[in-house]
């Protein structure tokens, strides 16, 4: 019995010890890199996919606030680009004609009403057409004074005479110089009207003066002609920069006595 036992004993302790040879084998095996292998092996759905998900809502979303990759887009309120040297250290981003149809354009909605957006007017409702019209296209001080002042009794336009309405100062929709003479140039350069030369701030100024006396009394036909069939005083303006032209650049003006 004791020699049974002894022996049990010593095979449980090598099976013991046989066990633990094992796990420190596995755990060394265990403790291995895998073989490294060469070859090409697919990328994964699920990742192609997820690359696909994120370049499409990329996509989406730069085309959705790039604004159209428009400059002016860009431009932060308040950015004031560096001077253009060859503008005598003016600074411009658009051309002041630009600037002058664009703002004329946004004046114009008030008397679009009447006048219609394409200037033809509205001959149910008695409202001449500004298209083509040598009330818009000829004198600049007749022009601004109807705007200032309004118009009253009949006005004869492409030989037809208007006269069942009348029309209004419409000085609230000019508050100033600029505006007026935007809103000028803009009538006198669309509809298919044309005229070569630019209504001013200086010009608008004096047309804004000549009228102060009025404080907006409408006129006739022919007061108007009588009185206002001229152009306004002030120089003529370069459309890039709208300064006077052939003065000299801001940077030359006062040349060290
Ligand atoms: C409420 C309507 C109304 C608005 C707004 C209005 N007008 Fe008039 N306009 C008229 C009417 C009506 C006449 C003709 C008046 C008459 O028969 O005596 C007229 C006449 C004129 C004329 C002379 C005739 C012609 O057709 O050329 C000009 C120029 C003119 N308007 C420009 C403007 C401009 C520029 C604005 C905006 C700043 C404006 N009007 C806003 C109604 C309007």
């Amino acid at each position: 019995m004791m020699g049974d036992s002894s022996n049990k004993d010593r095979q449980t302790e090598a099976d013991y010890r046989e066990g633990q040879d094992i796990q420190k084998q596995h755990s060394i095996t265990a403790r291995e890199k895998e073989e490294p292998i060469s070859g090409t092996h697919p990328v994964s759905l699920a990742l192609f996919l997820l690359c696909a998900l994120i370049l499409l809502f990329g996509g989406a979303y730069y085309g959705q606030m790039t604004g159209g990759f428009d400059f002016t887009k860009y431009t932060a309120v308040g950015y004031v680009p560096a001077p253009d040297p060859r503008l005598g250290g003016k600074t411009v981003v658009k051309p002041w004609s630009v600037e002058q149809m664009d703002l004329g354009k946004k004046v114009y909605v008030s008397c679009g009403g009447c006048h219609k957006s394409g200037g033809e007017g509205d001959a149910g409702q008695n409202i001449p057409p500004l298209a083509n019209s040598e009330w818009v296209t000829g004198s600049t001080e007749r022009l601004a004074m109807i705007i200032l002042n309004g118009v009253k009794g009949p006005i004869e336009v492409h030989g037809k005479v208007w006269s069942g309405n009348n029309m209004a100062s419409q000085a609230s929709a000019v508050p100033d110089a600029e505006r007026l003479a935007a809103v000028m140039n803009y009538v006198r350069k669309s509809f298919g009207n044309e005229t070569d030369d630019w209504v001013s701030e200086e010009m608008a100024q004096a047309a804004m003066d000549i009228s102060a006396e009025r404080a907006g009394a409408q006129m006739t036909a022919e007061e108007l002609n009588a009185n206002h069939d001229k152009m306004l005083p002030g120089a003529a303006v370069d459309p890039q920069t709208g300064q006077p032209l052939g003065a000299a650049p801001a940077a030359e003006e006062a040349p060290a006595a």
